[in-house]
C-alpha cells in the first residue's frame, strides 16, 4: 500500500519510534528492503537520490516501488532524497512519488525558505508530503556532499518551519552520510536535538544514520574490501535520538557495504559461477539482515 511520509511519520512521532528510510537503486536492493519490512510488519520508506535517477531512471524506480506496495499490506512511501533540482522535484510529485525532499541547507536561510515554500506549494497540489533541511550533514556521496557539518539552530528551526509548512525536517546534530562518520568521539548532539525538539513539533529526519555494523564489515574485508576504519552510529545513540523526535531515519551506506559483502562472497568462493542471480542473491540477503535488524533498533515493527 502506497501512503505518504506524513501518514507513516504522524504516529511514529506521537509513539516514539521511527520509520526506516532506505535507499534504492535497482530491484534487489528494493526487494531486500521490502522483504524485512513486511516479515517484521512495519511501515517503510523507499528513497530514491538524483544519483539513482540518473542511474536507473526515475520511471523504473518508481514501478518495482508501486509494484512492492501492490504486493504488499504494509504502508510504503516513495520518497524523493535530496531534491535540490526544481525539475526533478517537479517530475517525481507529478510522476507518483508520495513524498519529496527539497534540500536547500546548502542555500543561505532566506533562499531555503523560499525554495522550500515552492515546492511545498506544488507539493500539497498533489497531497504529496515534503521533508526540508536546515543545517549541513557532513560526507560526500555521488551527488550528495557537503564539506563540514553546520549544526541546525533550534531557533531557526522554528522559524524555518512555521514559513515553509512542511511535514518533516531534517536536521544537523553530528553526522554525515559515508562510512566514515566520526574523526575520534562518536556521538550526536542530544541536548541540540532536544533544543529542537523543544522548539518544532514536527517529525525530526536524521540523514547520515548508517550504523556501519561489524559484521558486514569483517563480510567484505575478508573476501578483499579495503575499507580502511569506518564507523557508523552506536545503536544506542539512535534509540536516544528516537526518544527526542526523530521519526525518520536514513540508511545507504550499511545497504552499500552489505550489497558490496554479497557480491564479493560468491565472486571469491565460487569463482566458476557466473549466473548474476547467485550472486546478487546472496548481496540481497545481506541486505535484508541488514535492514532486519534496522527496523528492530527503530522500534517500528507490528506498526503496519
Ligand atoms: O544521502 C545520500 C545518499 O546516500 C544517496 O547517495 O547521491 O550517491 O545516491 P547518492
Ligand atoms: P548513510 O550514508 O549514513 O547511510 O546516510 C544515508 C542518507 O542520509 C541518505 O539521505
Ligand atoms: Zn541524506
Amino acid at each position: 500500500m502506497l501512503v505518504t511520509l506524513k501518514q507513516v511519520l504522524t504516529p511514529a512521532y506521537k509513539e516514539q519510534y521511527a520509520v526506516g528510510a532506505f535507499n534504492i537503486n535497482n530491484l534487489e536492493i528494493a526487494q531486500a528492503i521490502v522483504k524485512a519490512a513486511a516479515k517484521l510488519k512495519s511501515p517503510v520508506i523507499l528513497q530514491t537520490s538524483e544519483g539513482a535517477i540518473d542511474y536507473a531512471g526515475m520511471n523504473y524506480l518508481k514501478c518495482i516501488v508501486a509494484q512492492a506496495a501492490k504486493e504488499n499490506k504494509i504502508p510504503i512511501v516513495l520518497h524523493l532524497d535530496h531534491g535540490k533540482d526544481l525539475n526533478v522535484i517537479r517530475q517525481a510529485i507529478k510522476n507518483g512519488y508520495t513524498s519529496v525532499m527539497i534540500d536547500g541547507s546548502h542555500l543561505p536561510f532566506e533562499e531555503n525558505v523560499a525554495v522550500t515554500k515552492k515546492v511545498v506549494s506544488w507539493a500539497r497540489l498533489k497531497k504529496v508530503s515534503v521533508e526540508g533541511e536546515l543545517g549541513t550533514i557532513g560526507g560526500k556521496e555521488d551527488k550528495v556532499s557537503a564539506k563540514k557539518i553546520q549544526y541546525t539552530e533550534p531557533d531557526k528551526a522554528r522559524e524555518f518551519v512555521e514559513r515553509t509548512g512542511i511535514d518533516a525536517l531534517a536536521v544537523a546534530i553530528g553526522t554525515s552520510h559515508g562510512a566514515y562518520k566520526f574523526s575520534g568521539s562518536s556521538k550526536l548532539d542530544i541536548k541540540r536535538l532536544k533544543q529542537i525538539k523543544e522548539k518544532v513539533n514536527i517529525p525530526l529526519v536524521l540523514h547520515g544514520a548508517s550504523c556501519v555494523p561489524d559484521w558486514v564489515v569483517r563480510a567484505a574485508s575478508q573476501y578483499g574490501a579495503r575499507l580502511g576504519k569506518p564507523e557508523g552510529v552506536p545503536d544506542d545513540q539512535i534509540k536516544e535520538a528516537i526518544k527526542y523526535g526523530i521519526a525518520k531515519i536514513n540508511t545507504d551506506t550499511d545497504l552499500r557495504l552489505a550489497f558490496d559483502a554479497g557480491v564479493r562472497e560468491v565472486i571469491e568462493t565460487a569463482p566458476e559461477d557466473f549466473d548474476p542471480r547467485h550472486i546478487l542473491g546472496r548481496a540481497r540477503e545481506l541486505m535484508q539482515e541488514v535492514v532486519e535488524h534496522r527496523i528492530k533498533i527503530f522500534r517500528s515493527g507490528g506498526k503496519a
